[in-house]
């Protein structure tokens, strides 16, 4: 049997249906180019009927990121798929994945159709698609709830009707890991034809198994896993591509198979689709989490001092995560910085480079160490997605146990500088209606959160937030990164306002 493992990432498809988590399409191009650095085999870019959002961040990502499959998602219906074509036909290889639901209670509740409806519906659908592309995934929606002899001639209708790949997702992350070993296997002996298409899993994690059982499904012989960076997706989320992928090459003694996952881009993939999503990784998180590789106890520490692999059983740098701890300070001069950011990868404009040099120059004032972090942290966040209106300019706050807590914000708007000052119920309230009154909108915070990016008392702080306009439903997410918590936050709630003028403005996302 082959001893290639095809990632499947759906960072961009299931990973957005995450609650909260809305990625504009520019967002959703610059994971995709970085998801083909990592080296995964297909991307599914989105569900191109869902919006025209949708639509052309798949189509945008299906013309520009070359060298990988990019599919897009597709019921069985005609539209679905007529629709998903039009969105990855430009790919290098485009994927149409179309599915429908095979257990009985999607049946019943869901769907209201027979078992003779779905198996003629599925047909339709795979043909649909096949006379588009010679590439179709079909997936068994909630498969692994399904009764085995039915999914089988599901299955084998579709391999029938021209699918190329089958997929057998845990839509619930119900199963656990021999049994869905077992119901694998009754497929590959249940299934006439099998044999000649790639075999596929797609786990949830809602009781914390999906890493578990794709990996027990790829040793009963599947040939596809599909998940997403961080495991962000519906409800607990997917299995995280990161984990699968360092579990099959750290126990490749056990497994004996290989993926096409450059695996010094993982940590770097991680980050980025923190940033851009809004979630954070949880600290102990295995692989990319930031205390993955990080060794508290007297014992361990002296043990990895004596021998790395004491306590280690993954090096960080095989995962990206560089060593350099101090790397550039107050006295560091342009050169140097430049130099820094090429070695860490990066590619700047030189309006760009300008921009994160000054904002390095203030960070290095404040603190004393600037490290790798540091300096992924400023360049993340100086490399402007969205046309600014405002710039914050200058921020005061003051605030206190017996005093009303009040902002002064300062804001430019081209060449001009547009001050205010507001009370709050806090510093953070005191600010965002400052920036109100000088911008003219009334919003409110529907979510803050603040992330130490670095270690120390002078760590960079992230505060990822998002606002709505008050009376609508509309969310726009904002980022911003200071070693002051309050100017963290206020630069976030600027980003995120710009992106709200931005639209109403363009009739569009910012992208
Ligand atoms: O979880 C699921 O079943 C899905 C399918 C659309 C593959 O996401
Ligand atoms: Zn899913």
């Amino acid at each position: 049997m082959n001893n290639r493992i095809y990632i499947f990432d759906t960072t961009l498809r299931d990973g957005e249906q995450s609650p909260g988590v809305s990625l504009n399409g520019d967002e959703k191009l610059e994971i995709a180019r970085q998801l083909a650095r990592l080296g995964v085999d297909i991307i599914e870019a989105g569900f191109p009927i869902a919006s025209s959002g949708d639509f052309n961040a798949v189509s945008a990502v299906a013309r520009e990121v070359r060298g990988v499959a990019v599919a897009g998602l597709a019921r069985t219906n005609p539209a679905d798929i007529d629709r998903a074509w039009e969105a990855v036909k430009h790919a290098d290889q485009p994927r149409i994945h179309t599915f429908i639901a095979t257990s009985d209670i999607h049946l019943r509740h869901k769907l209201r159709m027979s078992r003779a409806q779905v198996i003629e519906t599925a047909i339709a659908g795979v043909k649909r698609a096949a006379a588009y592309t010679s590439d179709v995934e079909f997936s068994a929606e909630d498969a692994s709830r399904s009764e085995l002899e039915f999914l089988c001639q599901v299955v084998e209708a579709a391999v029938g009707a021209g699918a190329t790949t089958i997929n057998i997702p845990d839509t619930v992350g119900y199963a656990t890991p021999d049994e869905f070993a077992e119901f694998i296997r009754g497929i590959m002996n249940g299934v006439k034809g099998i044999e000649k298409v790639v075999l596929s899993v797609h786990c949830h994690n809602d009781l914390g198994l999906a890493v578990a059982n794709s990996l027990a499904a790829v040793q009963a012989g599947v040939r596809q896993v599909e998940g997403a960076i961080n495991g962000i997706g519906e409800r607990a989320g997917n299995a995280s591509i990161e984990e699968v992928a360092m579990a099959l090459h750290t126990r490749r003694d056990r497994y004996g198979l290989e993926t096409g996952i450059v695996t010094e881009e993982i940590y770097r993939t991680s980050k980025l689709v923190s940033k851009l999503s809004g979630m954070s990784v949880q600290a102990n998180k295995a692989v990319v989490g930031k205390n993955a590789f990080a060794h508290e106890s007297g014992i361990h520490q002296d043990g990895v001092l004596k021998e790395r692999t004491t306590y280690e059983i993954m090096n960080p740098a095989m995962v990206g995560i560089s060593h350099s701890n101090l790397v550039l300070g107050k006295l560091s001069g342009r050169h140097a910085f430049r130099s820094r950011l090429v070695e860490l990868g990066f590619s700047l404009s030189e309006d760009e480079l300008n921009k994160a040099f000054v904002r390095f120059k203030g960070l290095a004032d404040r603190k004393k160490e600037i490290t790798d972090h540091d300096i992924e942290a400023i360049v993340e966040n100086e490399i402007r997605r969205v046309p600014v209106t405002y710039e914050l300019a200058y921020l005061h706050t003051s605030s206190g146990t017996t005093i009303v807590p009040t902002a002064t914000v300062g804001l430019t708007r081209g060449d001009e500088l547009l001050e205010e000052a507001a009370c709050g119920n806090g510093p953070v309230d005191a600010i965002c209606k400052a920036v109100d009154k000088i911008t003219g909108y009334h919003c409110r915070l529907a979510g803050w959160g603040i992330n130490a990016i670095t270690a120390g008392k002078d760590a960079l702080g992230e505060v990822n937030l998002r606002i709505a306009e008050n009376n609508n439903e509309k969310l726009y997410m904002g980022r911003g990164i200071s070693t002051d918590i309050l100017e963290a936050s206020a630069r976030a709630y600027v980003n995120a306002v710009n992106k709200m003028i931005y639209e109403k403005k363009n009739g569009r996302p910012a992208e």
